[in-house]
């Protein structure tokens, strides 16, 4: 993958961004700053290698994309029969209509319990190199595996549970046959995980941003443009990068502290050097996909922005510097594919399905 070899001489770019991003003329603070700073932007780029246009598909030769198992993976992400008590599917904290996420600071789960952390969008999710705010899963189908299973999630008591479920419903019988052909017992719980990352590889949503990659110096704005020469000046790319603009794992608090009571990826591994450490999140659709940070603290954007400045890179944004700055993040709002994520027909239970269970 090109853009994890980016790591490394990013960093050492950085310092040299402030010098090779041109704006003509220079900006003058005032009440319409916003406007006024947004004249002639020129953008080196040279600079834009940092990112990458989203690609159609996110593949991975572990996982081929057929449309069989597409077609099931959709089925399986809207289906709440994956859930204890058959009320919530991926979709129900994801939901594909609203951005990939439910807008909520954190997600209700099994029984109306709260989770401890914000839900993240699963568009361009296939972008990320590892997945969860602390990176636990490796890609999206070991991550399709977790939710299920999560007590304060979906619930389920266990992956055979699970199995035994889908096995009871002829109709994914037959499609886990499509989906896999030539394997004796298709229906398994990775394949189950398969089939969800497969259709989750495509949300893809491409916005003018793209377009300006690919060479297209009036598909932004200038305004849109002062702003990305604002993010490049300052060094965001240096974390958020890449297809999906972030997706590897960072400190939160890199240069100022930040008090939070996750410790992020040390929660998880206990490890001194991962205090605080958490997986950059897309600023693809960041615009509609508040409240912000791994536990939905952050109810304004432009908040967010200004703390990243602070804590991430030392330094402190001007009012005139953030609105640019959310001007640029407002152009990575691509669109839905609508099609591609209407609910598809569920298939009909069998009679040895199992009821809702509300304990
Ligand atoms: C009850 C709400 C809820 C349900 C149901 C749910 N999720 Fe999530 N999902 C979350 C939360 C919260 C996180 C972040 C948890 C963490 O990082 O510790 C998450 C993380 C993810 C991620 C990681 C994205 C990233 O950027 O790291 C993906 C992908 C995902 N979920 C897909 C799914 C799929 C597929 C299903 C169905 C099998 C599902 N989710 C069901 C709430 C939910
Ligand atoms: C050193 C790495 C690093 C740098 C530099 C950085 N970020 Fe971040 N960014 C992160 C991490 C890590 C998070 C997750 C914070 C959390 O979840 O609590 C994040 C979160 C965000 C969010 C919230 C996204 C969401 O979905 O919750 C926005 C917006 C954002 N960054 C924008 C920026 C901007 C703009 C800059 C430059 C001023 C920047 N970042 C610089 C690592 C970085």
């Amino acid at each position: 993958m090109k853009f994890k070899t980016l790591v490394r001489p990013l960093l050492v770019a950085t310092a040299a961004v402030g010098a090779t991003a041109v704006a003509q003329p220079a900006a003058k603070p005032s009440p319409e700053g916003v406007a006024t700073a947004a004249q002639n932007v020129i953008i080196d780029r040279a600079l834009l290698t940092a990112f990458k246009a989203l690609p159609s598909r996110f593949e991975d030769a572990k996982n081929p994309i057929t449309a069989e198992k597409v077609e099931l993976g959709r089925m399986l992400y809207f289906d709440t029969r994956l859930s204890k008590n058959q009320d919530l599917s991926c979709n129900s904290c994801h939901d594909l209509n609203t951005f990939g996420v439910d807008n909520k600071p954190t997600s209700t789960g099994h029984k109306k319990q709260l989770g401890g952390r914000n839900s993240p969008t699963v568009y361009n999710a296939g972008g990320h190199t590892t997945q969860f705010w602390d990176g636990r899963a490796a890609n999206l189908e070991e991550q399709a595996k977790g939710p299920i299973l999560n007590p304060v999630e979906m619930a389920m008591p266990s992956a055979d549970h699970v199995v035994a479920t889908i096995k009871s419903i002829p109709g994914y019988v037959t499609a886990f046959q499509k989906s896999f052909p030539g394997e004796a017992d298709p229906v398994t719980y990775d394949n189950l995980a398969k089939a969800i990352g497969a259709f989750e590889r495509q949300l893809v949503t491409p916005s003018r941003f793209d377009k300006f990659l690919g060479g297209d110096d009036k598909a932004l704005t200038q305004v849109e443009k002062a702003g990305l020469k604002t993010f490049l000046d300052q060094g965001c790319q240096t974390c958020h990068y890449g297809p999906a603009l972030g997706g590897s794992l960072q400190k939160l608090g890199l240069v100022v502290p930040y008090q939070a009571k996750d410790q992020g990826r040390f929660d998880l591994t206990k490890k001194e050097s991962d205090r605080m450490v958490f997986r950059v999140p897309t600023l693809r659709n960041v615009a509609k996909t508040g409240p912000w940070f791994h536990d939905g603290s952050i109810t304004e954007l432009q908040t967010a922005v200004k703390l990243m400045a602070q804590h991430q890179l030392g330094k402190q944004l001007t009012d005139t510097d953030a609105k640019q700055i959310l001007a640029f993040l407002d152009s990575l709002t691509g669109e839905l594919p609508k099609g591609y994520i209407a609910k598809p027909k569920l298939p009909p239970s069998g009679p040895k399905t199992p009821k809702p269970d509300p304990t």
